[in-house]
């Protein structure tokens, strides 16, 4: 049994996607913006917030599956790659939640090796206390210092993705 609190609420959440979607749609005027949605964490998440970027740009999903996580040597594989062309895009992607950062720095060099122009990251929730890598995070939703959370697209053992607002999860 596992007892949540919620964290961050529905208002809470869309609100700060606006935010997100209005600096996002400034920075990227001119641009040939790709976003490129993480799964299956990041679906919720890039759902809204591709509705609230206000001008033309392409989406695409990658799903990744880590070997030695939790290690420095942590490698990325992925299970989908994006379809879409790479080479002088601008590429920002979408992820629900950052917490040793290795995810996030192997697919933003992965995106560099293959010739975008540009890549930013744009992450609903900063974890912060198990960072590892030094990444950037260009666009942040909200911060919080550690726990487990579920909700809007995360998951426990691939439950709760569904719930529309972010929790912390206590094992009982
Ligand atoms: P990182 O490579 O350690 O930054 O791992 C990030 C990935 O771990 C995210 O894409 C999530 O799938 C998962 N993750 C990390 N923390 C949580 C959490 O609190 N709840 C749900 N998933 C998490
Ligand atoms: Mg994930």
């Amino acid at each position: 049994m596992a007892e949540k609190k919620i964290v961050i609420s529905q208002k809470d959440i869309s609100r700060r996607v606006r935010e997100l979607g209005a600096a996002i749609t400034k920075d990227y005027e001119n641009s040939r913006l790709l976003v490129v949605g993480i799964l299956n964490g990041a679906f919720m998440f890039m759902a809204d917030l591709v509705r609230e970027i206000k001008h033309e740009f392409e989406i695409d999903f990658v799903r990744v599956a880590s070997y030695g996580m939790g290690t420095t040597a942590g490698l990325l594989r992925f299970t989908k790659d994006i379809e879409l062309e790479t080479r002088g895009r601008d590429i920002l992607i979408v992820e629900d939640i950052v917490d040793t950062g290795h995810t996030l720095m192997h697919l933003s060099r992965s995106f560099e090796e293959r010739g975008a122009n540009s890549v930013r990251i744009c992450v609903l929730i900063d974890k912060k206390e198990r960072r590892e890598v030094d990444i950037v995070l260009h666009y942040v939703g909200f911060q919080v210092q550690s726990g487990f959370l579920v909700g809007y697209g995360l998951d426990c053992r691939e439950k709760f993705r569904q719930l529309p607002e972010v929790y912390s999860l206590k094992e009982l």
